[in-house]
């Protein structure tokens, strides 16, 4: 639909249309990076779930591929459902995933590529063991799904791969299988980790971050690195009851295969999440070129089905981002845009020392403004900060009135996506609260309230804690493509992501604001760059493409 298509993005994987979920089996292989994901080939809504497939050289610029998996079997005839690659030692690569069978009951299956000496890996064959795991007794028969990528421990041969489930209390879980050659498993899955309350784990995730301070510290790891002192294991779910991805760092017992979160306040589910606005079902791999670790997301619609149909598509996948531990907080990690996606930079303004008193509004003129990459640093006037006693203790991004409300210490940063005259915008900002101790936090929202005169949307104000250690000044990168905004606090500490949906700020009409809405506090834009990005190439695959 024509009256729509300003909606679609630039440099975000999208297929060409019809409905899209969640990441699958990401991996490296022979030059190539590949995604497959969750994919309705007939309609705009969830549905005959296949797997699609794209290739990249650079996690940018993207060649559609034929399907890689449909529902063909009695084990997957309701659904090709979500699963992961391992890469074995031998150059073997293999595809676990659920399937759905016609009673919706949830098995595990195998699929190897039909020749892996084809860097496309084009062609799928799934294995006559399927399935090769069925829920086991105490598990509920729709409770059981989406494998991780399997790895190994010192001093022993068996792989191990993580399922999500819940059990009766209504306790997320993630079950650990055994396996020596991915079609025979142990009897008995162990359990490597369960949180009360927190309902069925959807596509869990395990893997290892680097402790190290320094430069070992900024490499990623293989999944099946050695535990050790300076190593860390990230597990993540994907919450079912409300649809977001909770993660904690702990310490993974190899020999038990089991794993304890470093803060039992900070357990998956109840603590930290990877992004605070739109974001599920991720999945990390590892790129063993440039030694990183690289997550993907689900960022859904917040549109209405019926403009879903309309415009003939639905869903988008996040910006692949590395991941790392924050070895300066030592409890949370970094999330980051891969740096490729900075070879889409073309021209690029900069702005220095904006000064933006109590209820400023600043117009960047930066021309286009639909597709940029921002990158801004803000300075607060400490004496004015210090003379305040107390402010807003009790604020919440989530429960509060957005960038239109004032408090003595927020909100302040930048409005995207907007018009002209500002009947339409997205603000990106810090709220700073203190309490009557001195203390200071940062929050780091994003506020959708009022970016759209459409009203069948959905539209938030997100957001949560930043850490700010002592110096540093507050910073955030803002990717804006369209219909998404995806920021990155603080080198990414806390991420929020928005799907907005502007009738206004599109094509030419889209403008960027500096804005500070603090009573009590002048803020200075220390400084902000801002890049127009490029689109990047994202087509169906034709032998002459290459
Ligand atoms: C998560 C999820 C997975 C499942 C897949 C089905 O969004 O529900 O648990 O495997 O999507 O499409």
């Amino acid at each position: 639909n024509a009256m729509l298509a300003w909606q679609r993005t630039a440099f975000h994987f999208q297929p060409p249309k019809n409905w899209m979920n969640d990441p699958n089996g990401p991996l490296y292989h022979k030059g190539w990076y590949h995604l497959f994901y969750q994919w309705n080939p007939d309609s705009a809504v969830w549905g005959n779930i296949t797997w699609g497939h794209a290739v990249s050289r650079d996690l940018v610029h993207w060649l559609h591929l034929p399907l890689a998996m449909v529902p063909d079997h009695w084990y997957d005839a309701n659904g090709v459902w979500s699963g992961s690659a391992t890469r074995l030692p031998d150059g073997r690569i293999v595809m676990l995933y659920t399937g759905s069978t016609p009673e919706s009951v949830q098995v595990q299956n195998l699929a190897e590529p039909a020749d892996v000496s084809d860097p496309l890996l084009r062609e799928w064959v799934k294995s006559d063991a399927n399935p090769i795991l069925v829920p086991p007794p105490g598990i509920g028969l729709k409770d059981f799904r989406d494998p991780t990528t399997a790895w190994r421990v010192p001093n022993d041969t068996a792989w191990r791969v993580a399922i999500g489930s819940k059990d009766r209390d209504h306790a997320g879980l993630a079950l650990v299988y055994r396996t020596e050659d991915f079609v025979r498993y142990d009897e008995a899955p162990v359990l490597m980790h369960a949180v009360p309350g927190t309902g069925m784990w959807e596509c869990v995730d395990f893997y290892p971050v680097s402790a190290a301070a320094g430069a070992e510290g900024v490499n990623g790891m293989e999944t099946s690195a050695p535990p050790g002192p300076a190593v860390k294991h990230v597990v993540k779910a994907s919450l079912d009851d409300d649809k977001h991805d909770y993660y904690a760092i702990g310490t993974y017992d190899a020999a038990e295969d089991t794993w304890t979160p470093d803060d039992a306040g900070n357990d998956v589910g109840i603590g930290l999440r990877y992004d605070y606005g739109k974001f599920y079902a991720s999945k990390t791999f590892y790129d063993p070129v440039l030694r990183r670790r690289v997550l993907w997301g689900w960022v859904g619609e917040t549109d209405s089905e019926r403009a879903d149909i309309l415009k003939g598509w639905a869903s988008l996948q996040s910006i692949p981002r590395t991941v790392l531990l924050d070895t300066k907080t030592g409890s949370n990690l970094l999330q980051w845009p891969v740096v490729e996606v900075e070879n889409l930079r073309m021209s690029g303004k900069s702005f220095h020392g904006v000064a933006l008193g109590r209820g400023a509004i600043v117009p960047l003129d930066v021309g286009k403004a639909t597709q940029l990459d921002i990158e801004a640093e803000f300075e607060l006037d400490a004496a004015a900060v210090e003379a305040v006693t107390e402010a807003d203790v009790g604020f919440n991004c989530s429960t509060s009135t957005g960038a239109a409300g004032r408090g003595m210490l927020g909100p302040f940063g930048l409005l995207v996506l907007a018009d002209d005259d500002l009947s339409e915008q997205t603000a990106v900002y810090f709220y700073l609260v203190k309490g009557t101790d001195g203390s200071l936090k940062t929050f780091f929202c994003q506020d959708e309230l009022r970016a759209s005169r459409a009203n069948d949307l959905v539209k938030r104000v997100y957001g949560s804690i930043v850490p700010v250690l002592h110096g540093e000044n507050l910073s955030v990168r803002i990717l804006v493509d369209h219909s998404i905004v995806e920021s990155f606090a603080q080198g990414g500490r806390t991420c929020i992501t928005s799907r907005v949906y502007p009738t206004r700020a599109i094509y030419d009409s889209a403008r960027v604001f500096l804005f500070n809405n603090a009573t009590n506090i002048h803020v200075t834009a220390k400084s902000v760059k801002i890049w127009q990005l490029n689109s990047a190439y994202i087509r169906p695959y034709s032998a002459s493409s290459l």
